[in-house]
């Protein structure tokens, strides 16, 4: 940002520090939390933690040489405990609130005028039974199957969703 083209009152040390403290939040307790989240499951469960070793052995023989990231990507049942993780992660919990400046929200039969803030956590998602049974258990099984995935990829919001979704997504 601060070699960009952006005009110099943008680029205030007041500013630079907070886009800095912002970034390094983000990115650090979002992840040790979905981590930490992995980790417990995973060791609590030694099925899992079976099915995962032998998935993740037969692209990494030797545990010595690290495997390519393309191979690790594509397998299911890894993808389907990192999805578990962050559905019961939370690295953000509270509400996150957007509104719309110049128009009125219709939501079934509310009207909401232009610049209410409306405000949304991805707890209640990920903990609706009806879109996720047995919301509080961690069960990887719920993901393996792609079309089920792709399914409830719509009630995934551990990233938010639309234009202020997380920019570390990937
Ligand atoms: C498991 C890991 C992560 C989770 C669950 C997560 C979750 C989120 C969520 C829910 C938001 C939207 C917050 C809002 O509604 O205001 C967000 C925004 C953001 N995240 Fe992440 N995040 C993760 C990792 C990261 C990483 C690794 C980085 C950077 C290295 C990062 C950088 C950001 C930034 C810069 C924003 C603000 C985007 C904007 O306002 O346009 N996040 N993240």
């Amino acid at each position: 940002m601060y070699s960009s083209e952006l005009p110099q009152s943008e680029k205030s040390p007041y500013r630079m520090r907070c886009e800095a403290i912002q970034f390094v939040s983000a990115g650090t307790d979002t992840v040790s939390n979905s981590m930490h989240m992995l980790t417990y499951h995973v060791v609590e469960q030694p099925h899992i933690l079976q099915r995962l070793r032998d998935e993740i052995r037969a692209v990494q023989p030797d545990s010595s040489q690290p495997a390519p990231l393309r191979k690790l990507e594509q397998l299911p049942y890894l993808t389907s405990v990192i999805l578990e993780a962050l559905r019961l992660g939370y690295g953000v919990s509270t509400r996150s609130p957007r509104s719309a400046p110049d128009r009125v929200i219709k939501y079934k039969d509310w009207e909401i005028p232009p610049g209410t803030p409306v405000g949304m956590t991805p707890v209640l998602m990920h903990q609706n039974e009806e879109k996720f049974p047995e919301p509080e258990k961690f069960n990887p099984e719920r993901w393996v199957d792609p079309a089920e995935r792709q399914r409830l990829d719509k009630y995934m919001v551990a990233f938010s969703k639309g234009t202020r979704q997380c920019a570390g997504i990937k």
